[in-house]
């Protein structure tokens, strides 16, 4: 006999399945790129990975898991919360922790997966365990993971390869099979740049990163076996950094309720050598000093009713901050 309204029941269930949110794979690589410079081919892959993966309909494991390898200030980061703003509609629900202060076995396993029942702090539960009961839905980062304690690095694999972690006061597991987890480093970085230079395809970049990282002792080489997939960011180019301070202003201004309009060539070119005269790598810097050079003008423009500027270069080197006024 066919129960036909335990099957009628099972049809609505695969029709609200199917209106699941899909990736759009054209559309998230746009997102990235609109955020992350420099690193196209990284981003063309990624996506295509996380696509795969999302569409599936049952997971054992994370949709992915990352590692992100290369010098600091390259995007690293950014890439992760912009992974995490078109899956998870925001960047809020990003859930990040730097290894260097999960150095230590107690601290580290406690601040993870909370204190065991009976010691203090039991029921608060862990830093990560309880946001991913709270939602599921995350993208997950660990910077400067090979800083993590060994028994911090067996939780890791652990939720990497089943896709869930116990909280150790309240016994609950947490489920990693609906999030994205990231896990940086710039530890080698130079030394692997070097060891992949000129090499192109994946499969030989892999093998002289794998190399490099047995070879430094460092890095714990299983850590591999449960990545999807390994990333070496670029160093970035003059023209890169440009074109990242000009997205920085944008959202400087944004910050002021101010649209720029233009900002003149010149401009970015002198943000870029004050970037390379304080620091000779990354661009850590820049931010701090767009903020030094454009916040004013943008609260002058507020403070003067102006809704968008354009920023001009005077003869003296100067920024010239046309405002432009509301139709009256
Ligand atoms: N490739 C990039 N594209 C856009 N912004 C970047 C890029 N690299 C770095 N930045 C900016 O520089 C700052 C540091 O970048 P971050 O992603 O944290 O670097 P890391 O690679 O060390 O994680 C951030 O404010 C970020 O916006
Ligand atoms: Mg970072």
């Amino acid at each position: 006999m066919t129960d036909w309204s335990k099957l009628q029941g099972m049809l609505k269930e695969t029709d609200a399945e199917s209106k699941r949110f899909t990736v759009d794979e054209n559309k998230l690589v746009e997102h990235l790129k609109s955020r992350v410079k420099g690193q196209d081919e990284i981003i063309a892959d990624v996506a295509r990975l996380i696509r795969l993966s999302w569409m599936k309909d049952k997971r054992t494991r994370p949709v992915c898991n990352l590692l992100f390898l290369g010098p600091t200030g390259t995007g690293k980061t950014e890439l992760a919360k912009a992974i995490c703003e078109y899956l998870f509609g925001d960047e809020g629900s990003l859930l990040r922790f730097d290894c260097s202060e999960l150095a230590s076995a107690e601290m580290g396993k406690a601040r993870l997966t909370g204190a065991s029942a009976g010691y203090v702090g039991a029921d608060q539960g862990g830093q990560l365990t309880r946001p991913m009961f709270a939602n599921p839905k995350r993208v997950v980062l660990f910077d400067e993971i090979e800083k993590a304690h060994p028994i911090v690095f067996d939780l890791l694999l652990q939720l990497m390869g089943e896709g869930r972690l116990t909280e150790q006061g309240s016994g609950k597991t947490a489920d990693f099979t609906q999030a994205v987890v990231v896990m940086t480093s710039n530890a080698l970085a130079e030394s692997m740049g070097k060891a992949v230079a000129g090499l192109t395809d994946y499969p030989r970049i892999m093998n002289a990163i794998k190399t490099v990282l047995s070879e430094s002792g460092t890095f714990r080489p299983e850590l591999l076996g449960r990545v999807d997939k390994v990333y070496l960011f670029n160093p970035l180019a003059g023209m890169q950094i440009a074109e990242i301070a000009l997205l920085k202003i944008a959202k400087l201004g944004q910050e002021y309720g101010v649209e720029t309009r233009f900002v003149a060539p010149e401009l970015l070119i002198q943000a870029l050598e004050a970037n390379i005269r304080v620091s000779k790598f990354g661009i850590r810097e820049l931010e701090r000093i767009l903020f030094d050079r454009y916040a004013n003008h943008f609260v002058e423009a507020r403070a003067a009713k102006a809704k968008a500027v354009s920023f001009e270069v005077a003869e003296s080197g100067e920024i010239v901050c046309r405002r432009e006024q509301p139709p009256a």
